[in-house]
């Protein structure tokens, strides 16, 4: 039985930005070691360098573009989140939207550094399109834009989404939105789910460590 998969997703919360980036991966570091816990985290471009030199949990980004290295501006390539020690990035986060044919092109561009690609679809439909439409995903994601940062979980609130989603998808899907507690985890595993992507629930914890703790004990 493969261990669960625990993205904590920084945002752009200043609670998760710069040094405050490194502190929660080194919470989440030892998370993964006294839970024997598959944890990843999301940070923010301008993060990836130092907070990927300070920990060896799998460091991720928030968002890729297709554009290939060269000539351009103002762009993140996955050749630079890879020269900075990223093992991959989240793609179309409610927060960060694309369309389909942007998706695969960013997915392509990381497959071909050979990084992870996270793609996140808002219902279920859209990711069956996606699923489709962009083969070499590494692992679908569905979040509930409506329960994002709340304090119900989908797997709590809309546990049948979860269930269409593990049957709408042939890649190995994680779930978030809302997710917080052992039992949120729980529930989405006994579901289908491979995992979860996570954010308010431990970034905006006052005890950031005791808030892994609750989901991960
Ligand atoms: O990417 C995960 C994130 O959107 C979930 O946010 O605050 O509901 O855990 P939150």
């Amino acid at each position: 039985m493969s261990k669960p998969i625990i993205i904590v997703n920084c945002k752009t919360y200043p609670q998760a930005t710069g040094k405050a980036a490194v502190e929660l991966a080194k919470h989440c570091e030892k998370a993964a070691h006294a839970y024997k816990a598959d944890i990843r985290i999301a940070v923010q471009a301008t993060d990836i360098a130092i907070v990927a030199k300070a920990v060896k949990i799998p460091v991720y980004a928030q968002h890729v573009d297709h554009t290939a290295p060269g000539q351009s501006t103002g762009w993140i390539t996955a050749h630079a989140i890879k020269t900075a020690g990223a093992r991959g990035s989240l793609l179309n986060h409610a927060e960060h939207r694309l369309g389909v044919h942007d998706i695969a092109k960013a997915v392509d561009a990381l497959r071909h550094e050979r990084l992870d690609s996270i793609v996140i679809a808002e219902d279920v439909h859209r990711l069956h399109e996606i699923d489709l439409a962009v083969p070499g995903a590494t692992l679908l994601s569905i979040e509930p834009p409506e329960l994002i940062g709340g304090n119900v979980s989908v797997s709590v609130a809309r546990p049948e989404i979860i269930t269409h989603a593990v049957v709408a998808t042939t890649k190995p899907l994680i779930i978030g939105a809302g997710v917080k507690t052992r039992q949120d985890l729980d529930i989405a595993l006994r579901l289908g789910a491979k995992g979860v992507l996570l954010a308010s629930g431990v970034v905006l914890a006052k005890d950031q460590t005791a808030a892994l703790k609750n989901l991960l004990s």
